[in-house]
């Protein structure tokens, strides 16, 4: 029988908690696909889920990990469209962190073409993410205003492509000179760096006193308070992550991390109905069961990939044994882009 390297969280904590071992493959159900993983997209929800932050997350130990790219390895009985061999990506709801992945036909997918394995394992979280954001729930419209949040990461360099093709006026923030540098490269945008500027203050400079329409924020804390200030009227306030939950330590401090829960805003629907503002938030790894309502955000977003008018920025590579250190960098708040870890 075949084994597959694979990658754990053996118990919450700092990096050192990942290990390597090996496992049996087992044989595959009818419309299973095996994929030999050439690459594995990491996600900022991983590191929650080894610091034990993650409520969706199984009990450890368990394998982390949304998506990788490989080629075919085997087919199950039944698998239609998909042949031994294809360069493809698959989506997975963890255990991804592995040499081999077993899964159901539906969530493999060719690769767009021109993709790298790097690419392909950088694409279907961050750009479903955004997807679901900017379009299902933020209903962008060409021309609107749109802040978004962390811009220079995984997410962040998905939205600005997104907003791009939308024609959208964006703002985006960031935490450092070389992240400014970093997204100015990639959209005509007004950066800002939320570490020396105030972002509700400058956006409301750069724009006459005006707000957005728009906001894509997985920060938290003070920034949705001044996020739903921001908002023009009809204006959308998306939030899908609590960036500002993560420990800047190596392991959690439940004092902090209780005093960040207590201060998040609560917003009062009395207010929201004059104001005219929507808040709406939502959390993929929830979502997987309805997977298939994705199905047209997926398509969307194969073709705007084919079209040559998205492509995963791919910041840095680890080779797969080195997932520790990789999940350092991701924490490490440097990273730019999406981090993966390849393999041979
Ligand atoms: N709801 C969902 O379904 C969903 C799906 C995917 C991702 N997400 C969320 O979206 C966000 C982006 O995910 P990603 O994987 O693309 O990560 P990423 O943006 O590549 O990396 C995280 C970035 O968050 C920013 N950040 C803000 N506060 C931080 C803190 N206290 N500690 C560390 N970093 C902090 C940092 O950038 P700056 O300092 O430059 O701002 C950091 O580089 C995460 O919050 C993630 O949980 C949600």
């Amino acid at each position: 029988m075949k084994s597959a390297q694979i990658i754990e969280i053996t118990r919450f904590g700092p990096s050192e908690v990942l290990k390597i071992r090996e496992e049996p493959i087992s044989a595959l159900s009818d419309g299973e696909v095996l994929v030999e993983v050439k690459a594995v997209g990491l996600n900022f929800a991983d590191i929650f889920e080894r610091m034990g932050l993650y409520a969706a997350a199984p009990k450890a130990p368990f394998v982390p990990g949304f998506e990788v790219a490989g080629t075919v390895a085997e087919v199950g009985l039944g698998v239609k469209n998909l042949t031994v061999g294809q360069r493809v990506f698959a989506v997975t709801r963890f255990g991804g962190y592995k040499s081999y992945v077993k899964t159901d036909q539906a969530l493999v997918k060719p690769l767009p073409d021109g993709f790298s394995y790097e690419e392909g394992a950088g694409f279907p979280t961050t750009y479903l993410t955004a997807y679901h954001g900017m379009i299902n729930l933020g209903h962008i419209a060409v021309g609107e205003k749109v802040l978004i949040h962390a811009a220079a990461g995984g997410v962040g360099t998905a939205a600005l492509q997104i907003a791009k093709i939308f024609q959208s006026e964006i703002f985006a923030t960031c935490g450092s000179p070389a992240k400014i540098e970093f997204i100015k490269s990639i959209a005509d945008l007004h950066a800002i760096n939320y570490k020396s500027q105030d972002f509700e203050q400058e956006i409301r400079r750069l724009n006459s006193g005006k707000g957005v329409d728009l906001i894509m924020d997985s920060i938290g804390g003070r920034s949705f308070r001044k996020g739903y200030r921001l908002l023009n009227p009809m204006g959308r306030l998306i939030i899908f992550g609590l960036g500002d939950m993560m420990p800047s330590g190596r392991r959690r401090n439940w004092l902090k991390l209780a005093y960040r829960y207590l201060t998040l805003p609560r917003f009062n629907p009395f207010k929201m109905m004059p104001d005219n503002k929507t808040i709406a938030a939502f959390h993929l790894a929830y979502m997987f069961e309805s997977v298939n309502r994705l199905g047209k955000a997926f398509a969307q977003l194969l073709e705007w990939a084919n079209a040559g008018k998205l492509r995963p920025i791919i910041g840095r590579t680890f080779p797969f044994e080195q997932a520790a250190q990789a999940h350092d960098y991701l924490q490490s708040r440097k990273s730019i882009g999406k981090v993966i870890l390849t393999l041979d």
